[in-house]
C-alpha cells in the first residue's frame, strides 16, 4: 500500500486554514460526524448552514455549538427532510435566498439499516430515497451556487458500498423482492459513491470542470446511525462493536469529509477514509476502491434513471 500523503498520522483538521468568508452547507448535523464537522468548520471561522429535518434538534445543535465555541459563530439552519423531494426542493430555494455562494456542500445525512421495507413519500425504498435520490436532487439544485465559488461537493459514503449486492438492482430498485436492511443500505451508499464519480466525469467533459466532487466515508464511528433506525439486533451488535478498537470517535469519523471539503489539490478520482484495519479506523487518507464502484456502464445507467425519476436535469 502507498504511504499516506499526509504522513503517518494521516490527515487531521490542523491542516485547515482560516475559513473566514467561506460558506459550507452540510446536511445532518444534529449528531455524529455531521455535528463534529460543523463544529470544526465553525472553529476555523467558516459560515455554516445546516440542513436538518428536525427544527427542534437544529435549535439544540446551534445552542450546543454556541456553548462550545461562543456566541459569535456564524451558524444557521434550514429545515430539510432528505427523504422528501418537495422538502429538498423547498430547502434548496431557501438556501439560494440566503447565501450568495457555497464553497462546499457536504452531503453527510443518511439513514441506515432500516429493519423493514418502507417507502418514502415519493415512492422509493427509504434508504435509496433518502440517501441517494435526496442527495441527487439537492446537489443539482445547489450546483449553481457551488459553481460560483468553484466549490466542492462532498459525498459521505460507506464501506457498505462493498457489501450487499455490489451493483444496482435496476430490475427491483424498491426491493419488492428479497429486502434486507444491509443490502438496501449498501446499495444506497454504492449509488451515492457511483454518482459522485459519474458527476465528476460529466463536469470534466463540460464547461463546469472547476467544481470538484469527492467521495469519502467515516469508517466505523460511534454515532447515532444504528440507534436511530436499526433493528434491536443491530443495536446490540453495534453496541458491542462500540466497545472494541474496531470503532473510532465521531470526531475522527468527520475528518474524511472535512478533508474533502477543505484540502487543496485533492484528487477527485480518489476514495478517502480511514486507512487502518478494514478501513474502519486509523489515519485518514486515500485508499483503494473496488472497481464495481466505478463501473461506467452502471453509473451512466443510474444517472440517466435518476434524472428521469426525479425529474431533475443537470444540464452538464
Ligand atoms: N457511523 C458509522 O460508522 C458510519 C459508517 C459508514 C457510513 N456512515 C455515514 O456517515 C454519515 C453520517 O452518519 P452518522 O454515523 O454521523 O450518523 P448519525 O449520528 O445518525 O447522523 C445522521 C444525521 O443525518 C440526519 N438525517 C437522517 N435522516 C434525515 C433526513 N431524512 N433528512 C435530513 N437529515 C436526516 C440525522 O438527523 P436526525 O437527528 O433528525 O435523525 C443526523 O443528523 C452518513 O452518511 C452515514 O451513512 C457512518
Amino acid at each position: 500500500m502507498e504511504a499516506n500523503q499526509f504522513g503517518k498520522q494521516g490527515w487531521t483538521p490542523e491542516r485547515i486554514g482560516d475559513l473566514r468568508g467561506k460558506t459550507f452547507v452540510i446536511t445532518g448535523t444534529t449528531s455524529g460526524t455531521g455535528y463534529e464537522a460543523a463544529r470544526i468548520l465553525l472553529s476555523k471561522g467558516a459560515t455554516v448552514m445546516m440542513l436538518n429535518r428536525n427544527p427542534k434538534k437544529s435549535a439544540d445543535t446551534i445552542a450546543a455549538l454556541k456553548q462550545t465555541l461562543g456566541e459569535k459563530i456564524d451558524v444557521s439552519a434550514i429545515e430539510m427532510d432528505l427523504s422528501d423531494q418537495a422538502s429538498v426542493k423547498y430547502a434548496a430555494q431557501q438556501v439560494k435566498a440566503s447565501v450568495p455562494q457555497i464553497d462546499a456542500l457536504i452531503c453527510n445525512a443518511a439513514i441506515a439499516q432500516v429493519p423493514s421495507r418502507v417507502l418514502t413519500k415519493d415512492g422509493w425504498e427509504s434508504q435509496m430515497g433518502t440517501n441517494y435520490f435526496g442527495n441527487f436532487t439537492l446537489q443539482a439544485l445547489l450546483f449553481p451556487l457551488i459553481e460560483k465559488s468553484k466549490g466542492r461537493i462532498v459525498t459521505v459514503g460507506s464501506m457498505g458500498y462493498d457489501m450487499g449486492l455490489k451493483t444496482i438492482k435496476f430490475d427491483d430498485l424498491n426491493w419488492e423482492k428479497d429486502y434486507t436492511p444491509n443490502n438496501a443500505y449498501s446499495q444506497s451508499k454504492l449509488a451515492q459513491i457511483m454518482s459522485a464519480y459519474e458527476l465528476q466525469d460529466r463536469l470534466n467533459a463540460s464547461d463546469h470542470s472547476e467544481v470538484k466532487v469527492y467521495a469519502c466515508h467515516p469508517g466505523s464511528s460511534r454515532t447515532n446511525l444504528i440507534s436511530t433506525n436499526g433493528s434491536f439486533m443491530m443495536k446490540v451488535i453495534f453496541g458491542l462493536m462500540k466497545l472494541s478498537p474496531l470503532t473510532q470517535t465521531a470526531e475522527k469519523g468527520a475528518y474524511p469529509e472535512l478533508m474533502c471539503a477543505t484540502e487543496p489539490e485533492l484528487d477527485p478520482a480518489g476514495f478517502y477514509g480511514p486507512t487502518g484495519r478494514s478501513n474502519w479506523v486509523g489515519a485518514v487518507g486515500a485508499h483503494p476502491i473496488e472497481p464495481h464502484a466505478k463501473d461506467k456502464a452502471i453509473s451512466k445507467r443510474l444517472w440517466e434513471l435518476s434524472e428521469k425519476v426525479t425529474g431533475i436535469k443537470w444540464n452538464v
